[in-house]
């Protein structure tokens, strides 16, 4: 099956509606640009792997749009996704005078978009901002819906806003030069949307694991549009997580808190999702509403998206009450009882809490020796 290289979506949000492009050449085609806030000045935020390889071909693009276009090169990682490094973005923004319209342009990952998004949402009390994804994590995920932040060294995300971006735009020729662990780290979130909301997606992505590893574009372009058009109707319902939006954190409880136990940069956010998935797939199984079919169905796709499926031991004394103390400060546990995304059936998901004994023999099955 063959699938066009070109599609446009839209995020329904009434007046802060955007629409997601994805294709290829589209970082380097000035048009791409076209009909974003008038503003003299942009200020294109990317870090220092991203910025060598795409900054130079995203400033001749927008030159055309705006009198000047700045640059600020952020360190690369998520151990600095800070206040420290945020301010590096205020210092680019003040030291060249750039004002209430100046529009920013995250260039990079899930951790520039973040930040540049949340520089966006607070300098001069919110100037516009487009994300540019240039990994398939972000592309699928972060760079859509508007949460945007920085972690604590107490808490992963946990300052932030959501601020809507002007348009997100999906460039699949970054992705060619993405570490094989980056697509695999992306996938776990393209994977997540089969067993939360589209059975259907589920079997292609199985039928195309090997496609989609070996980075076949069209089987990326398939991947990133049919993630961006589910992540598009659950935001588009539930801009601010009132309820609905917390399904795409299917595997993220658990995953936060290998990220957190590990300390942040150890594994990759993907990778920890991607096992987390399988410990939710656990979990849902003990409470009986999936069957152990479905579960090792789950494990077998990610694992063949190069993803790990044995959780960390965080704590050789008792591995699972510490991956517990971790998830009860998630930001969707409630007065400390932790609420997890499990799959309520094969394409649904539902929120709910359960009993420490399930949660542990779940963590048990799942984690190395
Ligand atoms: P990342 O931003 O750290 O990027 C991964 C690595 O790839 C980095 O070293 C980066 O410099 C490099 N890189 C980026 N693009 C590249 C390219 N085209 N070629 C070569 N190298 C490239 O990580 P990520 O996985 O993109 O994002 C993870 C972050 O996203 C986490 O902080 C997570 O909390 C956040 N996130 C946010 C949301 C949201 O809704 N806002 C959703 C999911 C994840
Ligand atoms: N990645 C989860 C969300 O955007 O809500």
């Amino acid at each position: 099956m063959t699938f066009p290289l070109l599609h446009s979506l839209t995020i329904a949000l009434g007046e802060r509606s955007y629409p997601i492009q994805i294709g290829s050449g589209l970082l380097a085609d000035a048009a791409s640009f076209a009909g974003l806030p008038k503003a003299s000045a942009a200020l294109i935020v990317s870090n220092s792997t991203v910025a060598p390889l795409y900054a130079p071909a995203l400033q001749t693009a927008l030159q055309p749009h705006y009198a000047s276009v700045h640059l600020v090169v952020l360190p690369d990682g998520e151990a600095h996704k800070d206040w420290q490094t945020l301010n590096l973005i205020f210092d680019a923004l003040l030291q060249n005078n750039c004002d209430r319209k100046t529009v920013l342009f995250a260039l990079g990952g899930g951790v520039v978009g973040d930040m540049t998004g949340f520089a966006a949402a607070s300098y001069m009390r919110g100037v516009p901002f487009v994300q540019v994804p240039t990994t398939l994590l972000a592309q699928v995920d972060s760079s859509v819906g508007g949460k945007t932040g920085i972690n604590h060294p107490l808490g992963k995300n946990m300052v932030g806003a959501f601020y809507q971006p002007q348009r997100v735009l999906c460039d699949l020729d970054t992705l060619k030069t993405l570490p094989a662990s980056e697509v695999s780290a992306g996938l776990a979130e393209v994977i997540k949307y089969g067993p939360i909301a589209d059975t259907t997606f589920l079997d292609w992505i199985e039928a195309h694991i090997d496609a989609l590893v070996a980075r076949d574009v069209q089987a990326l372009a398939h991947a990133v549009r049919r993630s961006c058009e589910i992540k598009a109707q659950v935001v588009s319902q539930d801009e601010r997580e009132g309820g609905l939006r917390a399904i795409l954190n299917f595997g993220h409880t658990f995953g936060h808190a290998i990220e957190a136990g590990l300390g942040y940069g150890d594994w990759l956010h993907g990778e920890a999702v991607g096992c987390g998935m399988v410990m939710a797939a656990h979990l849902s199984q003990a409470l009986g509403l999936v069957d152990a079919a479905f579960v090792q169905r789950l494990t077998r796709l990610i694992a063949a998206a190069g993803l790990p499926v044995r959780g960390p031991m965080l704590d050789a004394s008792d591995n699972a009450g510490r991956y517990l103390a971790l998830m009860r400060v998630d930001k969707k546990a409630e007065a400390g009882a932790i609420r997890f995304v499990l799959i309520d059936g094969p394409g649904r998901a539902c929120m709910r809490g359960a009993e420490d004994t399930l949660v542990r023999a779940a963590i048990d099955r799942c984690c190395a020796a």
